[in-house]
Order: C-alpha cells, then sequence, then structure tokens
C-alpha cells in the first residue's frame, strides 16, 4: 500500500503514540454513541451478575476505534486485555498458546479477525462456546485429542468487512457493533482533546478545518493534528492558526475533502480511462497499482460515503459530484 497521510490503517512507528493519546474509559470516548449506550449496558450488565462479558465483534473502516474500544471494554471490565491479529495466528497451537494463558475474565482482541486461517478458526468455535480446546497431538495412527478447560474470557474481534467473516463464527459473537464514520463535529473535540494532551495551542478555526479534512476518521485526525503542529513549530510560532492548518494541509496535498493523491488518481483514472465507469474493482486495482482489498477496505468505503462513488452491479462509477469537486464539466451520457 502506497504511503498516505489520509490512510486509515496505522503505521508503527505512531502506534505507541496512538496509544498515549487513547481515551481509557467509554466516559472520554467521544463519538459512536449508539455503540457506546449498548456497550455501556451490557458491561454494567455483566458486572452486575458477575459473568464474563459476552463476545464483542467491532466492525467498520479502519481508524475509527475498534483497538481503542477493546482497551475501554477490559478497562471497564477491570480485566486484562491481550491483544492479537489473524494474520499473526498461523496454527491451532498459537491459539491454544494464547488461550492458554487467559486469567478468568480477560479480554482477547484479535485484530483483522477475517484473516484467521480455517483450521484456527475450527478450534476458536468450542473455545468461544464452551471455554475449551480440542487439541489433536501427534500424527497418523497415534495421534489423539486431549481437551482442555479454558478460563472463561471476552473475545473481542475487530474487522473492517463483516461480510467476510464466515456464518459460524459471526453467530458466535453475542455483540456486534458498526463502528460509523465521525462527523465534523465529534473529530473537531478529538483534536481539540488531542492538542490539549499534546500541550499545542490549536485555534479553533484550525480544528475546524482539520476535522473537515480527517474523512469522517479519528486516527488520520490525529495524524494531520501532528503534522501541522510540525509545521507551526518550524515554520510559525508553535501555534496552530487557521491560516497556518491550511498552509501545512496544502503542502501536504489533502484537498479541502481531506482526499489526496491516491484517491484524486483513482477517481480521475475512472473518468479518463473508463469515462466515469462503471469499471471493475479489478481493472481499477492494475490502473492505479494498488490491490483491489485494499482499495475496497481502506480507500473505498469513504468516497462511497460522500458519494463520490457508487457501486453498481457492473462495476463502480464515480458521481456528478466528482465532476464539480474537480472544476470538470458534467458529462451528459
Ligand atoms: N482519540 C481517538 N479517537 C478518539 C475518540 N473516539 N474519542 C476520544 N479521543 C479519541
Amino acid at each position: 500500500m502506497e504511503d498516505r497521510i489520509v490512510n486509515g490503517e496505522a503505521d508503527s512507528g505512531e502506534w505507541s503514540f496512538e496509544q498515549s493519546l487513547r481515551p481509557q474509559n467509554l466516559f472520554q470516548y467521544i463519538g459512536q454513541d449508539k455503540v457506546k449506550a449498548n456497550l455501556q449496558v451490557f458491561i454494567e450488565a455483566a458486572k452486575m451478575r458477575q459473568e464474563t462479558l459476552d463476545h464483542v465483534l467491532l466492525y467498520g473502516p479502519p481508524g475509527l476505534g475498534k483497538t481503542t474500544l477493546a482497551a475501554i471494554i477490559a478497562n471497564e471490565m477491570g480485566v486484562n486485555l491481550r491483544t492479537t491479529s489473524g494474520p499473526a495466528i498461523e496454527r491451532p497451537g498459537d491459539l491454544a498458546a494464547i488461550l492458554s494463558t487467559l486469567q478468568p475474565g480477560d479480554v482477547l482482541f484479535i485484530d483483522e479477525i477475517h484473516r484467521i486461517p480455517r483450521t484456527v478458526e475450527e478450534v476458536l468455535y468450542p473455545a468461544m462456546e464452551d471455554f475449551c480446546l480440542d487439541i489433536v497431538i501427534g500424527k497418523g495412527p497415534s495421534a489423539r485429542s486431549v481437551r482442555l478447560d479454558l478460563p472463561p474470557f471476552t473475545l473481542v474481534g475487530a474487522t473492517t468487512r463483516a461480510g467476510s467473516l464466515t456464518a459460524p463464527l459471526r453467530d458466535r459473537f453475542g455483540v456486534l457493533c458498526r463502528l460509523e464514520y465521525y462527523n465534523e463535529e465529534q473529530l473537531k473535540s478529538i483534536v481539540m482533546r488531542t492538542a490539549d494532551i499534546l500541550e499545542t495551542e490549536l485555534h479553533d478555526e484550525a480544528a475546524t478545518e482539520l476535522a473537515k479534512r480527517s474523512r469522517g476518521t479519528p486516527r488520520i485526525a490525529n495524524r494531520l493534528l501532528r503534522r501541522v503542529r510540525d509545521f507551526a513549530q518550524v515554520r510559525g510560532t508553535g501555534v496552530i492558526t487557521f491560516e497556518l492548518a491550511q498552509y501545512a494541509l496544502e503542502l501536504m496535498q489533502v484537498d479541502r475533502l481531506g482526499l489526496d493523491h491516491i484517491d484524486h488518481k483513482l477517481l480521475k483514472g475512472i473518468i479518463e480511462k473508463f469515462r466515469g465507469g462503471p469499471v471493475g474493482i479489478d481493472t481499477i486495482a492494475a490502473t492505479i497499482g494498488e490491490e483491489a482489498h485494499t482499495i475496497e477496505d481502506v480507500y473505498e468505503p469513504y468516497l462511497l460515503q460522500i458519494g463520490f462513488l457508487q457501486r453498481t452491479p457492473r462495476g463502480r462509477m464515480v458521481t456528478h459530484e466528482v465532476y464539480k469537486h474537480f472544476g470538470m464539466e458534467v458529462p451528459v451520457k
């Protein structure tokens, strides 16, 4: 995946940084009001009954706070958080190693859970349902199956696409939470909160500008804030004014809707090479040199959300809004 400042995915360098900015409880967490209200009830009920919380599936585009919510769930339940990801669990043994060291009530967070191998998924079913592990030891005629009891735990799974989970896995989650893009006001509150933590002066209109250009995504909002803060420090007085924010965002090629050069390449590619579409996702992928699933998971959701792209049975089409955004003449078909 090409480097981009408005990419929703976290990079490894910013992980610990992001960690320190994260809200620690539901009260500090801004936005996702429905998810928050529901989780609050489920957490409180589980605590009243002294039970573990049911397994939770968080799904939605990258950067909207799935990992943060997992940490908050563990925190609110007063248990440990263990974190892993679908691709990191290659064999059933890898999963067994994690599960067998859980303390009662712990939260196990599996990011990108749609990417766990099938063989691992089958071990996960009885673990989720009956808190036990069936493991095959040995090979051939001497192979035998042993059953290990596990402490009760809460699995929090995160995925960018609920549709690519198998039905049996999806059915084993008692709580399903769909995360939505944030509105401008929420993003503004988030960057103001972050600026506070970073002890950086951020003018109100600058916060609004950052919120407008963050594609509904807190991770992008915070990343833009950090870069703009760099500009303020080196080229300004350290204060993030509206003018400085605009100047920095311009230099970073983030346009007024938060679209960057890759979005432009994608949208203009469809217009110039395919007369606005419809065109298949694989063709688009080949044209702009990105993987089809990266386009589907990372680049496309926001463009669909703001009504710049449409999905049709024959492929993707750009809408008239895109022509207007680029100052192009809207074609008459
Ligand atoms: N930082 C990143 N996401 C946040 C959120 N949803 N609420 C508060 N601070 C955040």
